[in-house]
């Protein structure tokens, strides 16, 4: 079983798409019961909260559904747990190197750097600008794709 954990700042906009693109890549793939995906925030702001809209209807728009999503912020046992602790972007690396003990460390990295020829670091974050949700929408869905060939070659040896 491979546990997969992505993580943004709220948990409302880019860590719940980037949820639901890469549950969908797996299930594609035929691959989901070796699976367990989730998301959650640095932050507590928006804890129990659904999805932001922006991200929902671009996502729906791709056949997606985030509304069963709810956020919760990411804890100490999430660093234990999870095998790949994927941040939208470098704030969020920090963040997850503060919560997570000196072991877990190297469990940390960002979504981005699976796809460096997009030449991106950052996911933008639409809940600051309205113009970028599909242009988010667009980045995770390569980026994830490449992270799950990463990841079947490193942990599913294929
Ligand atoms: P996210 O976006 O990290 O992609 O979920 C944000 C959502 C809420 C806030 C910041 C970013 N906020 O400051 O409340």
């Amino acid at each position: 079983m491979v546990k997969v954990l992505f993580v943004c700042l709220g948990n409302i906009c880019r860590s719940p798409t980037a949820q639901g693109v890469f549950q969908r890549l797996v299930a594609e793939q035929g691959l989901i019961d070796q699976f367990q995906i989730d998301s959650a925030g640095t932050s507590s702001y928006h804890v129990g909260d659904a999805p932001c809209r922006r991200m929902q209807n671009v996502a729906r728009r791709r056949g997606i559904d985030l509304s069963k999503q709810r956020s919760r912020q990411a804890t100490p046992a999430d660093c234990e747990r999870f095998d790949y602790l994927v941040a939208m972007d470098r704030a969020n690396v920090r963040d997850m190197a503060w919560l997570c003990p000196d072991g877990q460390q190297q469990k940390i990295s960002l979504l981005l750097d699976y796809a460096p020829h997009l030449g991106v670091s950052d996911v933008p974050d639409p809940y600051y600008s309205t113009g970028e949700a599909e242009r988010a929408f667009d980045l995770i869905e390569e980026a994830a794709a490449a992270l799950l060939e990463h990841i079947k070659r490193q942990a599913l040896g294929s």
